[in-house]
């Protein structure tokens, strides 16, 4: 496993870390039990993963508790979320240390070694930094939390509107975005001004269904075409990106994915949701194995530049 700088936090963070949410929540979204979803997580730091991602509103914080018990608290990265909102009401901010201490119990630990305010819309982002902040520094003063993370709401804010806006203050130590080969838009709007100000970016939204499913994809080239996004001299309309499987390229659409954000400059860990061991190793794998090549990455850029308003979701 490779492990690069997490930014100014300073932590030594795997390239590939395991999301505990998504559309997998470790596959507790179909079919596994608690006991099989905390054996991922035990598998992924065996594997060498060293950050598990959760939230307080994917209702997993316990099963990742559980799944790092016995092993070193202080070798594992634990990353989890504040939900601003209960019952579609923002939360007061006099009761956020409670959430940080139900996380706390949940997770099984005395501290969080970064925690975020979680899918952060921009409508909300001046209560959050006014307000929130304050007991983020509070919390971090107290020694439960050691770093202060944002999430933006990639699924409904695919331009990084709330982020642009985030970025510009100084209080983030790690910034969670959604960027992947389909929607790039963060390299400009978002990761300049990260790699400047030395802000960790934990990558989600990676792969998704677009990418992990071959009709998923032909789906949304297809509609990508029809509203005009997709240019026939750059991207085949029926072969979409099967040209980036070949002998000295990506195995697969999935390991071309995870690929091509391991390397970006400015992210430094990509975050996996799954709910499969197979598919927790061979994405392992996949982040481990060099950049794809050049012409690759350079003809994916060129497909897709301009396009912020897709999610691969
Ligand atoms: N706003 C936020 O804060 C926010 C939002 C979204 C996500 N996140 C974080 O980011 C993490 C990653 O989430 P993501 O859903 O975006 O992850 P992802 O890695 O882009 O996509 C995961 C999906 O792909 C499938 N998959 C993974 N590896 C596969 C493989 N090798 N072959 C076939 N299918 C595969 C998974 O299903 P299987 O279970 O079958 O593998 C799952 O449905 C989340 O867990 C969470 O921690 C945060």
């Amino acid at each position: 496993m490779d492990y690069v700088k997490l930014g100014r936090t300073g932590l030594n963070v795997s390239v590939i870390s395991l999301g505990a949410g998504g559309s997998s929540r470790l596959g507790m979204q179909t079919v596994k039990s608690e006991e099989q979803a905390s054996e991922i997580v035990g598998k992924a730091v065996e594997l060498g993963i060293n950050l598990i991602d959760t939230a307080e509103a994917y209702g997993t914080e316990n099963i990742v508790g559980a799944g790092l018990q016995g092993l070193n608290r202080k070798e594992v990265i634990i990353s989890t979320k504040y939900s601003l909102q209960k019952d579609k009401l923002l939360k007061k901010p006099e009761d956020f240390e409670k959430s940080v201490d139900a996380s706390l119990a949940n997770l099984q630990t005395d501290y969080i070694d970064i925690y975020h305010l979680h899918g952060v819309h921009l409508k909300d982002y001046a209560y959050a930094a006014e307000y929130l902040v304050p007991e983020m520094i509070k919390m971090r003063e107290k020694g439960k939390i050691r770093f202060l993370g944002i999430t933006e709401a990639f699924g409904t804010d695919p331009s990084h509107l709330m982020a642009e806006q985030a970025v510009l203050d100084d209080c983030w130590d790690v910034m969670m975005i959604g960027f992947n080969l389909l929607n790039q838009s963060a390299r400009d709007k978002i990761f300049t001004t990260t790699l400047a100000k030395d802000i960790g970016i934990l990558d989600m939204f990676a792969v998704r269904r677009a990418l992990s499913r071959p009709d998923a994809l032909a789906e949304l080239v297809a509609d990508l075409f029809a509203k005009g996004l997709l240019d026939e001299n750059k991207i085949d309309r029926e072969n979409g990106l099967d040209f980036l499987v070949h002998e000295h390229g990506a195995k697969s659409i999935m390991d071309a994915a995870y690929r091509f954000c391991r390397y970006e400059p400015g992210v430094h860990s990509v975050l996996m949701g799954t709910g499969n061991l197979q598919h927790l190793a061979d994405n392992i794998e996949s982040a481990n194995r060099p950049p794809l090549p050049e012409a690759d990455i350079q003809r994916l850029k060129a497909i897709f530049a301009g396009i912020d308003s897709v999610t691969g979701n």
